[in-house]
């Protein structure tokens, strides 16, 4: 292996207490505590899951943490009036609607009813216009997380080849525009693209996030390139024992691994930088709406 490895664990627990700080000081200086309510629709266990260490993950950096769990029978006008109490309840500074939404509920109506300077996953569409005009948003947490650790790695970005591997609203689109806001030379590569191996090895910089186990192999990877690998992806592992499973990520890890300068794995890498990207953009909308100086390196 000669690719450093980078240590998404060991990141976010760095961001989370960046994040603990400024809550400190929010909260002695100015008596002010940060809130997030997160709101799940329905019993996905996988969704329970993730909302369950949300609300951990809030408490332990010293903020309030709402859930508001409802049932999958929930009417649209239900939800849009919760969300109406929580945009306009002031001790309440984050909101996430945790997604995906059951069937009979219109998820773009249900995200853009969400205050936009609440909106602390990014996705209304508002912040989408801001962060594609290069104004000050709310991002995306998981494209955040992972510019954060670019940044980290590499100082700037500046003139750099980065191409992202997937064209989803919640990942790779906003992942483009932060690069391109970084002043990287930025391509968003899809299941459509022509020649993708080629297309990928032009790159310094390669964001994976196309949710298709290990499609990127280390031939596909320029020497000495860093790879962010977003995939999470759960599969067999008979190796481990009849009805094993494993996950792996977008890029196979193994072949890139000899061939990139700097790899984030899976699990381990963007994972842990979600949730913390979530507690530093509730932080940094708390600040925003009581017009206080923003927390430092925890924004775009
Ligand atoms: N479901 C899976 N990931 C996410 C996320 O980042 N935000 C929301 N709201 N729902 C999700």
């Amino acid at each position: 292996m000669s690719a450093k490895i980078i240590d998404g664990k060991e990141f976010a627990l760095s961001v989370r207490g960046k994040v603990k700080d400024h809550v400190t000081r929010l909260v002695n200086d100015h008596g002010i505590t940060p809130g997030l309510a997160v709101v799940l629709v329905g019993e996905d266990p996988a969704s329970e899951v993730y909302v369950r260490s949300k609300g951990k993950a809030t408490t332990e950096a010293g903020m309030k943490s709402v859930e508001h769990k409802l049932d999958a029978a929930t009417s649209e006008a239900d939800l849009l009036a919760l969300i109406d109490d929580l945009n306009n309840d002031a001790s309440i500074h984050g909101i996430l609607v945790q997604l995906p939404l059951p069937d009979h509920l219109n998820e773009d109506l249900v995200i853009n009813s969400i205050d936009p300077a609440k909106d602390v996953d990014g996705f209304h569409i508002s912040n989408v216009g801001l962060l594609g005009t290069g104004q000050k948003s709310m991002v995306p947490c998981t494209p955040l997380g992972c510019l954060m650790m670019l940044r980290d790695h590499h100082g700037s970005l500046s003139g750099l080849d980065a191409v992202v591997v997937g064209r989803s609203n919640i990942v790779g689109k906003p992942m483009a525009q932060l690069l391109l806001g970084d002043s990287c030379t930025v391509t968003i590569a899809h299941s459509r693209t022509k020649d993708l191996p080629e297309v990928v090895r032009r790159a310094d910089i390669v964001v994976a996030a196309v949710g298709r186990p290990e499609m990127v192999p280390g031939d596909w990877i320029k020497p000495g390139a860093t790879v962010i690998d977003v995939g999470i992806n759960r599969i067999d592992a008979p190796e481990k024992g009849e009805g094993k499973t494993r996950l792996v990520g977008d890029v196979e890890f193994a072949t890139a691994s000899e061939v990139a300068g700097a790899i984030t794995p899976v699990p381990g890498g963007v994972g842990p930088m979600t949730i913390a990207c979530l507690l530093a953009n509730t932080v940094t909308a708390c600040s925003r709406a009581n017009g206080l100086e923003e927390p430092e390196g925890l924004t775009a």
